[in-house]
């Protein structure tokens, strides 16, 4: 039920970080929203839920099908695919970030970079002046995920070879179970 949970509020990065040369961002608290608001963070989690549940199904099938380095370049064709699917899908825009990336290409929107650099562990949500909604949600490593952001000696070199021939900047590595991991961000309209 993270959802409900109360939303950290850093008023202190209000003037520094939240602030985009395009729009202005605000931070909200989900227990005090009007229904417009609550209606786009339900959609926002929704939107979560479903590329969170593609990305790891075809993750899974595809590991259990061909193994792991098979998956990583499942990962690299398929991860924005499904991301723009879901986008298209639920009328939202939508990516996963992290403080640690794999690739530059899965950098954060400008309206999220403040929370990422202070590596924000409670979802943010952010109301923009025309009403749209920017929500930042965590994501914690799982044991599923140790074979490909684990630390060093848990990824079995087979994956760290292929890893290193696919993203020569790969930062992703080095995290433990349980460890935030990166975000999904998503943009409401
Ligand atoms: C088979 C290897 C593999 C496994 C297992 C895996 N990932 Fe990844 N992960 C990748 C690759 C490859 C990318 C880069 C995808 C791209 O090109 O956008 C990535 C990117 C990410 C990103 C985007 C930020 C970044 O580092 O660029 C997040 C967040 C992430 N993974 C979380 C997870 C989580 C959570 C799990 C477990 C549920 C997981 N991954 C399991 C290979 C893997």
């Amino acid at each position: 039920m993270r959802a409900f949970a109360p939303v950290v509020v850093v008023l202190l990065l209000l003037g520094l970080g939240a602030c985009t040369r395009q729009a202005h961002y605000t931070p909200i608290t989900v227990p005090t929203l009007d229904p417009a608001t609550e209606a786009r963070v339900q959609r926002a989690l929704a939107a979560r839920d479903a590329l969170g549940k593609a990305l790891l199904g075809e993750l899974q099938g595809v590991i259990q099908a061909r193994g792991p380095e098979a998956a990583i370049e499942v990962c690299h064709d398929r991860a924005g695919v499904l991301a723009r699917e879901v986008a298209a899908r639920e009328g939202v825009a939508i990516g996963r970030t992290s403080f640690r990336r794999r690739t530059p290409n899965n950098a954060p929107p400008a309206w999220a970079a403040a929370y990422v650099e202070m590596r924000a562990d409670d979802a943010v949500y952010l109301r923009r002046d025309d009403g749209a909604l920017a929500a930042l949600l965590p994501i914690q490593l799982q044991p599923v995920c140790v074979t490909c952001h684990g630390l060093p000696e848990e990824i079995p070199p087979t994956v760290r070879a292929a890893l290193a021939r696919t993203y020569p900047l790969d930062q992703a590595t080095g995290f433990r179970v349980g460890d935030l991991r990166g975000w999904f961000w998503v943009e409401v309209p």
